[in-house]
């Protein structure tokens, strides 16, 4: 595809929504083509009901392969009407959160298989995968505790509301993603200022988008 489709990851707390807001008008002063920033879940009308039934607190009696085959279904949708037909017109798309928010959260977090989540996973993206994953790094501690400080800010879901020891295995989760795939997925410190952590992402997309940089 002419395209280029970019991810951000990370655990509740990381950052992600306050980096992305920073970081976008930068890096889209430095690129001459469109860049369309997206979210999971949501990003399409379909998607974005979904997530609402999926993240309603009070939705409790949710079972754990229903939330995986929602998230899955909200994904194929999201990738059917916007993230293809952007990469086939050439954009550059960054999209928060995809497929290893799944692996992590549903996979390790609920613990019902981090291989069959992926497995699923890929026939809702027929394979589509980012060319780079910026993984936004933080220990769970630090991640729950800015979570706490901001809780008027943003909406509280049903995943914030999890244990310490669901947020340690979806960190975990995503430790060995990168450590796997290292040449698509480049761990971020996220426990740095945020002028850091925007200038440190900024620096990695510089090198996936260098044909296209302008100075
Ligand atoms: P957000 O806070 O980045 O908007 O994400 C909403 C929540 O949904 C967050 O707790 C992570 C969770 N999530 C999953 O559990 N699985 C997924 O596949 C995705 C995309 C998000």
């Amino acid at each position: 595809m002419a395209g280029t489709f970019i991810t951000f990851e990370g655990p509740d707390g990381a950052g992600k929504t306050s980096v992305l807001a920073a970081l976008m008008p930068k890096l889209q002063a430095h690129l001459a083509k469109p860049v369309r920033l997206t979210r999971e879940p949501g990003g399409a009308k379909l998607s974005e009901a979904i997530r609402e039934l999926i993240l309603d607190p009070a939705n409790t009696e949710m079972d754990a392969r229903t939330e995986a085959l929602l998230y899955a279904a909200s994904r194929r949708q999201h990738l059917a009407e916007v993230i293809r037909p952007a990469l086939e017109a050439g954009e550059v798309v960054i999209c928060d959160r995809f497929v290893d928010s799944s692996v992590a959260y549903q996979g390790a977090g609920r613990q019902i298989g981090e291989d069959a989540v992926l497995a699923m996973n890929q026939f809702a993206t027929e394979g589509l995968t980012p060319v780079r994953t910026l993984y936004l790094d933080v220990p769970s501690q630090v991640g729950l505790a800015r979570i706490e400080a901001h809780r008027q800010d943003r909406q509280y879901d049903r995943l914030d509301r999890e244990s310490i020891a669901f947020h340690q295995r979806v960190r975990g989760a995503y430790l060995r993603l990168a450590e796997r795939e290292p040449e698509r997925i480049v761990t971020i410190d996220a426990t740095k200022p945020l002028a850091q952590v925007v200038s440190d992402c900024l620096g990695t997309l510089h090198t996936v988008l260098s044909a296209s940089w302008l100075a």
